[in-house]
């Protein structure tokens, strides 16, 4: 038995903020910026709304597409690093929201990969027949933990939301097929939060110092993550007997334009088989690739049969890909 996509779903916060507003914030410009990461602008969640409430937004509609009642949920796996509260888990605030005692909640944190780790997951629950379905979601606020004054990193985050629900099939021609997943966790100083947790509980020092804002070695990132990716989307068409070139379309984590297209090109892979959506969101953290889905398949892009590779890397560093067969 497989599990199969039955249904996406995503939710932006309405309030878009552009490069011209950052150019007012920071020393940048719309032009660097584009040129650099291919970013225009981004949306940002209000003061009254949490990262739960972008997941119930995008749950619900990822619901709705599967024909599934939020309440016949069996398992609820939440990619996220900026939870309502640092405990219990977003996972479990969500499940609250939707009405729901069936299920069992958690979260994954895996920074940018979150959803693609959840997705795993989730694909072993329900292709065990351990659960009848599972909702995937990936959800973060990452603008809540940027540092508003460090150009390196404000211009490149987002907030957002999306939703995948898993169902089980038999039908060998379909469903997720191979994920794999990789972390190095000797690069956790490239890409991280340091206050705010055990080491650095939240005090006016960590304030004072910022260190409870994102910290990223933008140069090292992008050279690890385009090496990353590479290797893995390889591992999991290898592991089908795939090549790039019976790939229909790439759904990628939209961290930046440059780590994609060089990525794609690696690969031998058209531009055109990816869809893109950084332009209007930025990063959105484990949100990106179930978002970027979301886009696509509403959109019609995908018909039965299609091969999706799907690709992730976020902080940790954690990575990995995923080949689906629509
Ligand atoms: N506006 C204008 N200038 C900026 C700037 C900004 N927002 N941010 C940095 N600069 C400056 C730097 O200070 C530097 O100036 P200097 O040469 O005088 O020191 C210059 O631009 C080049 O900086 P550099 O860091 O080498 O730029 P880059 O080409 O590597 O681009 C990133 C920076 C962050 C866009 C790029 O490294 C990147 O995208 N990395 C991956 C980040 C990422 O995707 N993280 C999330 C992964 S999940």
């Amino acid at each position: 038995m497989r599990s199969f996509i039955a249904g996406t779903g995503s939710y932006a916060p309405e309030k878009v903020l552009t490069n011209r507003d950052l150019e007012k914030m920071v020393e940048t410009s719309d032009d660097w910026i584009v040129e650099r990461t291919g970013i225009r602008e981004r949306h940002v969640a209000s003061p009254d709304e949490a990262t739960s409430d972008l997941a119930v937004k995008a749950a619900v509609r990822a619901c709705e597409a599967a024909s599934l009642d939020p309440k016949d949920v069996e398992a609820i796996v939440v990619g996220t690093i900026t939870p309502d509260y640092p405990f219990p888990s977003a996972a479990a605030v969500l499940q609250g929201r939707l009405g729901n005692k069936k299920a069992f909640a958690f979260d994954v944190s895996a920074a940018c990969a979150g959803s693609l780790y959840a997705l795993s997951v989730a694909d072993r629950y329900v292709a065990s027949g351990a659960v009848k379905n599972a909702l995937v979601v990936g959800a973060d606020t990452l603008t809540r933990i940027t540092d508003w004054t460090d150009r390196n990193t404000c211009i490149l985050f987002g907030d957002g939301a999306g939703a995948m629900v898993l169902k089980p099939t038999d039908d060998p021609s379909r469903g997720i097929l191979t994920t794999r997943l990789h972390s190095d966790g000797a690069l956790v100083p490239i890409l991280f939060q340091p206050g705010g947790g055990s080491r650095e509980p939240i005090s006016e020092k960590v304030l004072r110092d910022k260190s409870h804002f994102v910290k990223m070695n933008g140069r090292e990132v992008f050279r690890v993550a385009v090496r990353a990716l590479e290797e893995s989307c390889r591992e999991v068409l290898a592991a089908e007997k795939l090549t790039p070139g019976d790939v229909t379309y790439v759904i990628a984590h939209q961290a930046n334009k440059r780590i994609l297209d060089a990525t794609l090109q690696r690969l031998e892979l058209p531009a055109s088989k990816c869809w893109m959506n950084l332009e209007k969101y930025g990063n959105t953290s484990a949100a990106s690739v179930p978002m970027t889905l979301d886009e696509a398949n509403r959109a019609g892009w995908f018909k039965p049969g299609d091969v999706i590779l799907m690709m992730a890397i976020g902080g940790g560093m954690a990575w990995g890909a995923s080949v689906v067969r629509w």
